[in-house]
């Protein structure tokens, strides 16, 4: 149990994996939790479900808080950072979700040398399968990255990275779950293309996923060696593979994940002003 007092803004859909997370792994009591949102309503009933506290306005609730984790979009994190400027204490640990921003920048806006982590996990945090990487900025030591790995630790599986990769992580597994839905949905499409009902359809490519995604994590042996296993020669499978390769479906899923990183780094520059470093 870390049994910190934690700040969480922004209470949307990742500030709400996140909370259920925390609260579900016991890492700290709901009365030493402050969710911060603009809608009274979502506060009503994130206070209503978790038992947490709650305020509409971070600058009053930073006081004492050893956590504060961000988790507002990249359009709103200027007007956050304006609003805590004049409250956060030097020491307090915040730990940022939002996608494309540099964490020197958050340090340097709140102004008093804060450890800073930088965090990317996805939307599947919702089911504590998320794939998080981490990355210490500012003045965050070991000590801050155990804390935001045990943190997101609650919600899935935690990599620790250089910050100079996050936005490649935003293009891979940040945004990464989109392109497998696209993948699920295919999947299903062809299945009802070829007459299966279309609830039975989806049940299968669901299943198919997990199942294939399930064997490579428990096998550890590399996808490549696994498809050669299950591609009989002359066979179905082999038959449907060429087609995928004559169509380019890994040089499109890595164009996907080469686009989404330059637009994570355009983000950067959107709520930064600082021009792309490339890296
Ligand atoms: N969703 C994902 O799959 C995913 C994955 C990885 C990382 N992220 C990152 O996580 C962050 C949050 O994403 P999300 O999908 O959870 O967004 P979200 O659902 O829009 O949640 C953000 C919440 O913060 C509220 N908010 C806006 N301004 C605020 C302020 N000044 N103070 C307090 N709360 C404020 C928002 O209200 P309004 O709705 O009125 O703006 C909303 O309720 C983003 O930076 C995103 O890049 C998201």
């Amino acid at each position: 149990m870390l049994n910190k007092k934690v700040v969480l803004i922004g209470g949307g859909n990742m500030g709400h994996a996140l909370l259920r997370g925390i609260l579900k792994a016991g890492l700290t009591p709901p009365e030493n939790f402050t969710v911060v949102d603009i809608h009274e309503g979502k506060l009503a009933s994130l206070k209503e479900e978790f038992g947490v506290n709650t305020a509409t306005d971070a600058a009053g609730v930073l006081a004492g808080a050893e956590v504060v984790i961000l988790a507002v979009k990249p359009y709103t994190l200027n007007d956050v950072l304006d609003g805590l400027s004049d409250s956060v204490e030097s020491g307090q640990l915040f730990i940022s979700i939002v996608a494309g921003v540099k964490g020197g920048y958050i340090c340097d806006r709140l102004g008093k040398d804060n450890p800073v982590v930088r965090c990317m996990p996805n939307i599947a945090a919702t089911v504590d399968a998320a794939a998080s990487a981490i990355c210490a900025c500012g003045s965050a030591t070991s000590e801050h990255l155990e804390v935001s790995e045990t943190i997101l630790g609650a919600v899935g599986e935690v990599v620790r990275v250089e910050e100079q990769h996050m936005d490649a992580v935003t293009g891979l597994s940040g945004s990464g779950p989109a392109y497998i839905y696209m993948v699920i949905e295919a999947l299903c499409d062809g299945g009802v293309k070829m007459g299966l009902p279309r609830d039975v359809a989806m049940k299968l490519a669901t299943q198919t996923v997990v199942g294939a995604a399930q064997l490579v994590k428990e096998s550890g042996e590399h996808p490549a060696s696994l498809r050669d296993q299950v591609t009989t020669p002359g066979g179905t499978t082999i038959a449907a593979v060429h087609e995928l390769e004559e169509r380019g479906l890994r040089a499109m899923l890595i164009s996907a994940v080469a686009t989404a990183t330059e637009q994570s780094r355009a983000l950067n520059k959107e709520t930064t002003g600082e021009e792309p470093s490339g890296d």
